[in-house]
């Protein structure tokens, strides 16, 4: 039944509408409350699709095992439906809206038979924020409606500030395993052969079919917060980016924020959660969001950010007490873990978290024992966590105004080419400079590593249109206000002749991180380089970091012709990608930048 406050005509019809065609055997409307989150997980506990953790070592905190084939998000498999192919861009897959909608119909008619479909409101932004928006999911999934719970402002409040308004994005998943009746259900139920993440950004809708697994399934997140929302951006003149959103505050008490692209897995979580090195101690990094901000143009000619989700979906292997402590406090409870492995205690454990235990149970159920030549933990195995658990939570995360961005900093994983820390001379070739990111891919994609693709603002599977048009986009946006943010790019990932990693990362990110900001306060010096202002060695704060020397930093901050030759014979074939759509600004910087290296 739905709640009485809800007369929402339009949330009414729909939620019938899906109901004929899917035919669950019942309807339920979440209302976020924590007594429905524990009754829910118990439920799934009884039922052998969750593993209750030793409530002494993890409170309340649950394990999921998701079927081998449903590990990752399924970019082959995601397509962005626009009614010209075009508009869509080379860089989504696409197919005619009409014909989707008719084969994905044909596939959920019936998909939810023996089971339940959950009606979860969730808004994107602090509940009523100017700069939230309203997204209702109906999922067959009790699974993703506990990470929903995590992930999002959930329930029944949302349902009263959407009122009778039929501004909200529709959402449909299943996971695509009806029951026929007696059969008995699998832990993770999904589609191995069928999945489709489809999304009509010119009616604002989301259809997903056959996987259960976070970014195809928990529908606010990649689906809504970027692939709608960039193209409800670029309509609306804001953005919507796959960034997270850090307080800095100096000794002297001047806080920035700062906003900051990574690809999947290069540690965006990690940065967004920074416990400065010892030396470092006056300095507070705080956190407002670790993967999505959504920035629109203040009275005051600046941007100002929110973050739409209100908890991490974080990869779990390589967190630890050296890349991230405050991640670990943070899931001392009350967290679903997907993918990691169990220890004998009933605790969790994944690489990189320290020595392993000499028995575990790993990601597929299946007994583990060191050396045995398997994974333990799937390399994208997942903690989900409320956002009110981690201990560098900024005091301002929740606020509606959002907070107001003094640079954006780009980053991508990079062994070569790119040196660790560069200022952009102005807004143009910034963008230029970030539409030009190259990255070697991680485990979050596709389950593959190393190869190296243009990945534009880390965007590249997260723009829900064409990427010539977002690049205009964001010309327009900073051109368009009085203070738009300084840009950076930074690479943490250089390695040297051994393959070893040259620049410590982690805390000592801080040491940029203070670079950066006094950069933005113009008190730092800076000098020219063919790829824009950069630092030289006595401009970085060295004190507690003897390791780096003078001459390290030269190979960390090389421009080497012969790879940038390369590096820039990469980008034009990117670039021709997008034809006419590509802005001619790009061209002339590109070649002014040719021309500078020579
Ligand atoms: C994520 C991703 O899960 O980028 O955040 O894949
Ligand atoms: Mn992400």
């Amino acid at each position: 039944m739905p709640p009485k406050s809800t007369s929402n005509s339009k949330l009414l019809a729909w939620v019938d509408e899906v109901k004929t065609l899917c035919q669950p055997d019942s309807v339920y409307w979440c209302d976020g409350t924590q007594d429905e989150y524990d009754r829910l997980a118990g439920e799934l506990v009884e039922a052998g699709k969750l593993i209750r953790l030793n409530p002494q070592k993890r409170p309340n905190s649950f394990l999921a095992r998701s079927d081998a084939s449903d590990v990752a998000r399924v970019e082959d498999k995601t397509y962005v439906c626009t009614t010209d192919k075009v508009d869509a861009g080379p860089t989504n897959n696409w197919m005619d809206p009409a014909l989707m909608k008719e084969k994905l119909t044909g596939l959920f008619q019936g998909s939810m038979k023996g089971r339940t479909m959950y009606v979860v409101p969730y808004s994107m932004g602090p509940i009523g924020s100017p700069l939230s928006h309203i997204g209702v999911e109906l999922t067959d999934s009790p699974y993703v409606v506990l990470s929903m719970k995590l992930m999002t402002r959930m329930g029944s409040q949302v349902l009263e500030v959407l009122g009778d308004s039929p501004d909200y994005v529709p959402c449909l998943h299943s996971v695509g395993a009806p029951l026929s009746s007696g059969k008995s259900d699998v832990a993770w139920p999904c589609n191995p052969e069928t999945k489709y993440i489809v999304h009509f950004p010119e009616t604002r809708e989301i259809w997903s079919y056959g996987s259960g697994y976070g970014g195809n399934a928990l529908l606010g997140k990649k689906c809504f917060a970027l692939r709608i929302a960039s193209t409800m951006a670029r309509d609306e003149g804001w953005l919507a980016e796959h960034m997270l959103v850090l307080g800095l505050e100096s000794p002297q008490g001047k806080k920035l924020y700062v906003s900051a692209a990574f690809p999947s897995a290069c540690g965006k979580t990690n940065l967004a959660m920074l416990i400065p090195p010892d030396n470092f101690k006056d300095w507070k990094v705080t956190t407002i969001g670790d993967d999505i901000a959504w920035l629109k143009p203040g009275k005051d000619g600046q941007l100002y950010a929110i973050n739409p989700e209100a908890g991490y979906f974080g990869v779990a292997p390589g967190t630890s007490a050296k890349t991230n402590p405050n991640a670990l406090a943070m899931l001392q409870s009350n967290c679903l873990f997907t993918n990691v492995a169990l220890t004998a205690d009933g605790d969790v454990w994944w690489e990189g978290l320290g020595e392993p235990p000499g028995q575990l149970i790993d990601w597929q159920g299946s007994e583990w024992t060191p050396g045995c030549g398997r994974k333990a933990a799937h390399p994208n195995s997942r903690f989900t966590v409320s956002a009110t658990q981690c201990p560098s939570l900024d005091p301002n995360w929740d606020d509606p105004k959002g907070v107001p961005i003094s640079a954006f900093i780009f980053g991508g994983r990079r062994s070569n080419t790119q040196p660790l820390v560069l200022e952009t001379p102005d807004w143009n070739k910034g963008v230029y400079a970030a539409a030009s990111m190259g990255s070697e891919t991680t485990a979050a994609a596709t389950g593959k590593v190393g190869e190296v693709r243009r990945d534009p603002m880390a965007m590249l599977p997260f723009c829900g249109y064409h990427m010539g048009d977002y690049f205009k986009h964001w010309l327009a946006v900073g051109n368009s206000i009085s203070s738009p943010p300084k840009i950076f790019c930074v690479n943490w990932f250089l390695t040297d002749e051994n393959g070893r990693f040259m620049w410590p990362g982690f805390g000592e990110n801080m040491r940029v991180l203070k670079w950066i900001f006094e950069r933005v306060e113009s008190k730092a010096p800076a000098v020219s380089s063919p790829l824009g202002l950069v630092p030289e060695f006595q401009d970085i704060d060295w004190t507690g970091l003897e390791s780096i020397s003078s001459a390290d930093w030269d190979k960390l901050m090389a421009i080497d012709p012969q790879l940038w030759s390369l590096e820039l014979s990469r980008r034009d074939d990117f670039f021709k990608r997008l034809a006419d759509r590509l802005p001619n600004e790009f061209v002339a910087i590109q070649d002014e930048l040719k021309a500078r290296l020579g």
